[in-house]
């Protein structure tokens, strides 16, 4: 009965789609344990190419279950928009149970969202605006929303009102900005529910019977380690737990059932947001390696900020993480460069340190140190096995395994889910 958890190593954006979409077709049942539609995959398939942002990845494969876990904050809206725009493509989501725990980003998550952001000034963290951090903050502050009470209209109108009056105190006196008016918003929430209510239902039985049957789990990450509130770059953090542990919690299963944890990292570095970035190349580089991978948001659209491949980042994620195997991603994009830098260690204040810093102050004055690879300048698209990889690809894939300390089980060499290269190290 594998479980097998899917994780972003780096700063999000890693290809985990992909890879999760891959690996889904052979799972029966595919988990979105944390974050919400804050969250962008991208997966190519013979269906198309298709941006999802809330309904797991395996929704392509028929047999596959899709739960949205307890961890996960959910906008209603957006999840409905999300199934309609599959449904219309021809994709069935019969197989779709949202957990009734699982907590409801309300319209006003999104008015905070952005009246923080623009608090923060030149502190802004450049949030994606969805409502994510209020939505994480009203449920550790107690005062959430949960798909559950959508199934008890009156008690969701009288927790959404009690909440809002709270919340119209802030908004009064901290903002000095509108009103915000609950019975619309409960109104409005409620004309969804024809069409959710049957996807709503207790996850625990799914995965009870599910690891019962020895069928096979995925939990699906979103974001990336880096990104993770309690060990990423913070506070230039999304506020969900991004990692190994942060998904078995979110998706309700315990350590024990874990089988294999894969990290996903992009064969190079990208971020979108504010916060350090050690590696970061700002020259006519990042611009290629930005045109050629076509490095902007899936969610915002914003350009991403690249770099060379931050080896110090990706050991701080091997150990909070764990992982048995690697999935390289976008190996492709760096083909036809005459050289490739990979970041080995940092220097602080003239000092080598080989450790990735808590403080983010400490984080953005860190330079690195690079080591740097020929490139193989020659096109890896069409490899189907390890050994159709140019041999410098293959060091260079060797050289990021010896450093993490994990053999790549996974190799993507381009958009599509077929070019993906298995090298036989997955458990
Ligand atoms: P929030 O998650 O919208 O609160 O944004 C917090 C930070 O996380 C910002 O820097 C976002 O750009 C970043 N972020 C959130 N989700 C993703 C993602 O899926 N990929 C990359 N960055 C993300």
């Amino acid at each position: 009965m594998p479980v097998i958890a899917v994780v972003g190593g780096q700063w999000g954006d890693e290809g985990k789609g992909k890879i999760i979409d891959l690996l889904a077709g052979r799972s029966h049942v595919v988990v979105r344990a944390q974050g919400g539609d804050n969250a962008g995959h991208t997966v190519v398939n013979s269906r198309g190419k298709f941006a999802l942002h809330l309904v797991p990845a395996g929704i392509f494969n028929e047999g596959t279950q899709c739960l949205i876990g307890p961890g996960v904050a959910l906008n209603p809206e957006v999840l409905l928009g999300e199934i309609d725009a599959l449904i219309e493509r021809g994709v069935t989501i019969d197989n779709l149970v949202i957990s009734t725990r699982a907590h409801l980003v309300m319209p006003y998550h999104r008015l905070f969202d952005n009246l923080e952001e623009q608090e923060r000034g030149a502190g802004a963290i450049g949030t994606t605006g969805r409502g994510i951090g209020p939505t994480y903050s009203d449920k550790v502050a107690r005062s959430g929303v949960q798909a559950g009470d959508l199934l008890r209209p009156e008690r969701f109108r009288e927790k959404v009102r009690a909440i809002v009056e709270r919340k119209n105190v802030l908004m009064e006196r901290i903002y000095g900005a509108e009103r915000i008016d609950a019975d619309e918003i409960v109104d409005r929430y409620l004309t969804l529910t024809d069409r959710l209510v049957p996807f709503i239902a207790q996850s625990e039985p799914v995965l009870e019977k599910a690891l019962r049957d020895g069928r096979t789990i995925m939990l699906e990450g979103a974001h990336g380690t880096l990104l993770d509130l309690d060990h990423g770059t913070f506070p230039y953090v999304t506020t969900s737990s991004c990692t190994v542990g942060g998904l078995l919690n979110g998706a309700g299963i315990g350590p024990r059932h874990l089988t294999t944890a894969i990290g996903v990292f992009k064969a190079y570095q990208t971020r979108v947001g504010a916060g350090p970035m050690p590696s970061e190349l700002l020259d006519e580089m990042s611009e290629h390696i930005r045109q050629r991978g076509q490095e902007f948001g899936t969610t915002t659209g914003r350009p991403r900020r690249c770099g060379w491949f931050d080896m110090v980042a990706a050991r701080h994620s091997m150990l909070v993480n764990g992982f048995h195997a690697l999935a390289i991603t976008r190996l492709d994009i760096l083909d036809d460069l005459d050289e490739i830098e990979v970041c080995m260690g940092y220097e602080l204040d003239g000092q080598r340190i080989d450790y990735f810093p808590s403080d983010v102050e400490e984080l953005g004055r860190c330079t690195p140190v690079y080591e740097a690879l020929p490139g193989w300048k020659a096109p890896t698209g069409n490899a189907v096995e390890w050994k159709d990889l140019p041999s410098r690809a293959q060091d260079y894939v060797r050289l990021l395994e010896d450093a993490i300390g994990v053999p790549a089980g996974l190799i993507g060499v381009g958009q599509e889910r077929e070019k993906t290269l298995f090298t036989g190290a997955l458990p």
